[in-house]
Order: C-alpha cells, then structure tokens, then sequence
C-alpha cells in the first residue's frame, strides 16, 4: 500500500518539477546518482574484501607451493649430490694432510681446508668427495684407539704379587719374557722365539695380572685390548681397530699387546648370517691375518687370555698361532695361603692369625675371591676403628664373601 502512495507522491513531484523549474530536477537526480554511487560503492567495497580475501588465499597457497619447492630441491639435492669417501689421516705436514683412502687404500696429498688446520692429526677418519678435499671429520681415530686399547708403559706389578702358580710363570717367562729382553739365547740355539700365549682359566685366577707383570719385567709397553669391547662398543670397526691395534703395538715396541677376553672374537665361526656373526667373523679372520703376518722374532708378544677355551675357534689353536696354551688352574690349598700372604703382606695382623687355615676353609676360591675376603676383613677393622686385623675379622669377611657368592651362583660352587 504504501509503495503506492509512494510511488504516486513521486509521480507527482516529477510532475511539479517539470513544471516548476529544474533546480527541483536537478537535486532529485543527484540524490538518486548519489544512492547509486553509494550503493555501487558498498558493492564494490565487497567485492574488494572478497579480492582481499582471495588475494589472501592465493599468497599462501604460493607460500605453501614455495615451501613444497624448496623441499623438492633439498630432496633432488640430495639425490644428486656424489658421496663422499672415507679416509684416514696418514701424515699431516703444515697445510697438507697424507690420505688413504679406505676400500682401495689410494694414497693422496691434500690440502687441508683453512677452517680445518690444527684439528687435523693422523689415525683420524675423515669424509673426502671426489676431488680429495676434506669435507670434514668423522671420527678422532686416536680417541676410539685410547679407549679400546689400555696403553700402559710397564705397569708397576711384579712376579712376586702372584701367587702359587710358579710353573705358569716360568713358562710365560720363556715364551714372552726372555724373547723380548734376551733374544739372543733363542739365536744362540737357533729356534725361533715363540710368538704368543694364550692363557685360559677361571675368572680371577691372575690371567690379567700375569700377563701385567710379564710386561713389567720385561721393560715393554703393555697394550690391552678387550675382545667384548671390540665386538659390542665398536661395532663395524673390529676388523678395523685388530689392525690398528697391532700396528700400535709396532710402533710402541718393545710391546706386549694382551688380547683378554679373546673368546668374543674368536669364538666359533657361526654361518647363520646374522649381521652380529659377520662383524666378528670379520674382525676374527682380521685377527688371523695378523697373527700369521707376525714375525716372531720382532719385538712385539701376544699374550691372550679367555676363560672359555671350549668357545674359541679351532684356528686360532691351531699350531703356529699361539705356541704356548697355558691353562690357568683355580688355586689349590698352598696356593691360596701364598696369594692370601701376598695380599695381607702390607696388613697390620694380629699374632692370631693363621693363614693356612683361611686356605683350608676357603677351597674353590679364585685370588679374586681371596682379595674380596682379605679386603673384607681390612673393612670391619675400620668400622670398628681397629688398627690390627684380627682372625675373627677374617672369618666374617669369610663369611661375608661366601654368602654373597652363593648368591650369585646358585649352583653352589662351594657345595
Ligand atoms: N694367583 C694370584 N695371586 C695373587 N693375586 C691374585 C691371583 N689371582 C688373582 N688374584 C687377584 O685377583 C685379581 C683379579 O685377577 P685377574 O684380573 O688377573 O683375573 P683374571 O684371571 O684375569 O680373571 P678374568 O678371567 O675374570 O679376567 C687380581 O688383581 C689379584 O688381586
Ligand atoms: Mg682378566
């Protein structure tokens, strides 16, 4: 209803207009211009937000297109990019560093990158691309030595800390001793110095500290290297670390490299294919390879040691590789009185006390046990403030021990 009025009211001022002037005209046209500009104009503004909105969401879609990109080229990059090459340090002489190439052991000199001098020193392991050039490094070959291999120049233990197994000594003496400091009786007769031992027994029962000892003796630098440590921490490198290790020992002779634990490497070759087996098949033939490429009339000794005989690998036993096989046994009753005076032989002992019994008492024991138990007593004459050990100190200690290692061994080694 009021659309018509309306419109009829509007007739009516056109009408009036035309006939009254056109000033009349003219306002009603700007008014109608004007609602139209506006309105066009609010259209537009929407227009420019949805242009906004999309211009919006066209940046980051190309945002988003840009980061695929760049993706894309890192990945073909990286695709596409030559690999490097691995290669220990050989030499290094002021800027320039003798490489050899690992997998054809390709001998090059080159020039150390300017931000790498003074980092670099032989026995590292280094990343080189095709040109030879440093990249950078890998590995300080020189710290994993250090760690594997406990250098130690003569360790202070001698002969007279090992107790009860004279005739072991006296063949170890022969066999690693007397080569390395008399080497011109075995000229004298003519026969060649034997060129290794292996020593196997009970845990505790002085493999390790024979093999100090000889060491000790025999003025030369003592290498130990642990089998279980070759297989499990540096795994990939046993084969590697068993040629640097006797190359050490070379270098540092006259030397006695000592190869404890030696059943984790030379244990029986297994073909089930696993990757475990192949790494210490590789680093058990490495091992071969050395011992057979040996000259036993040099100045380096092996001295290896393992408490499982049964585990090791035919070929390493076989003749010509080691030449003395010694067995270590578990200290019988005169031996462990002997091992117990070692060890009590810088104790404040009361006149009570009687030593051959504690051996008596304390058969199966291994001088690592006797060393628990001569430690144990020392501890309860501390808490209680003592300063002499008394025989009763000795019997709890025994006590102590045993119990704790039975224990531990269920079976009952002291049934
Ligand atoms: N015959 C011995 N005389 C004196 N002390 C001994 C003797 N045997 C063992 N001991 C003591 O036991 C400790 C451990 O001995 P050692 O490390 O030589 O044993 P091991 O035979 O090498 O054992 P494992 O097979 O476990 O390596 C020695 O440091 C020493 O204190
Ligand atoms: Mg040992």
């Amino acid at each position: 209803m009021s659309d018509v009025s309306a419109g009829s009211t509007t007739e009516k001022k056109f009408s009036d207009m035309d006939s009254n002037g056109e000033e009349h005209n003219t306002d009603e046209i700007q008014e109608v211009d004007i609602q139209k500009v506006i309105s066009e104009n609010d259209l537009l503004k929407v227009q420019n937000e949805t242009m906004k909105a999309k211009l919006l969401e066209t940046s980051m879609m190309v945002n988003k297109y840009l980061s695929e990109m760049d993706q894309l080229k890192d990945q073909l990059d990286h695709l596409t990019t030559p690999p490097l090459f691995i290669a220990s340090v050989m030499e290094v002489e002021d800027d320039m560093a003798l490489l050899r190439q690992h997998g054809n052991n390709q001998e090059v000199m080159t020039r150390i990158p300017p931000e790498m001098e003074g980092t670099i020193g032989p026995g590292m392991r280094v990343s080189i691309n095709a040109a030879f050039a440093i990249i950078a490094i890998i590995s300080r070959a020189a710290d994993v030595r250090a760690q594997m291999m406990e250098l130690i120049d003569s360790p202070g233990i001698d002969y007279d800390m090992i107790g009860g197994l004279d005739d072991v000594l006296k063949e170890v003496i022969e066999s690693v001793e007397l080569p390395l400091t008399e080497p011109e009786l075995f000229e004298n007769i003519g026969i060649e110095p034997p060129s290794g031992v292996l020593m196997y027994g009970s845990p505790g029962t002085g493999k390790t500290l024979i093999a100090k000892a000889v060491a000790s003796r025999a003025h030369a630098t003592f290498i130990r290297m642990s089998g279980s440590d070759l297989v499990q921490k540096f795994i990939g490198e046993g084969a590697r670390l068993v040629k640097d290790v006797f190359q050490l020992a070379r270098e540092k002779s006259p030397s006695i490299l000592f190869i404890d634990e030696i059943d984790a490497v030379g244990g029986m070759r297994t073909h089930d294919g696993t990757t475990g087996s192949a790494e210490v098949n590789r680093t058990m033939l490495q091992l071969l390879a050395e011992m057979d490429g040996f000259d036993p009339s040099g100045n380096v000794k092996i001295i290896a040691a393992t408490n499982r005989i049964d585990l090791l690998d035919p070929a390493l036993l076989r003749p010509g590789r080691f030449d003395r096989i010694i067995e270590i046994p578990i200290p019988d009753e005169k031996a462990r009185e002997e091992i117990l005076k070692i060890h009590t032989r810088k104790m404040n002992l009361e006149k009570d006390i009687d030593l051959a019994k504690i051996a008596n008492m304390t058969d199966g024991l291994s001088g690592a046990d006797l060393n628990v138990i001569v430690k144990e007593a020392g501890m309860f004459v501390l808490r209680r403030r003592g300063d002499m050990i008394k025989m009763q100190d000795f019997l709890e200690a025994f006590e102590k021990v045993v119990s704790e290692e039975e224990v531990n061994t269920p079976a009952g080694m002291f049934a």
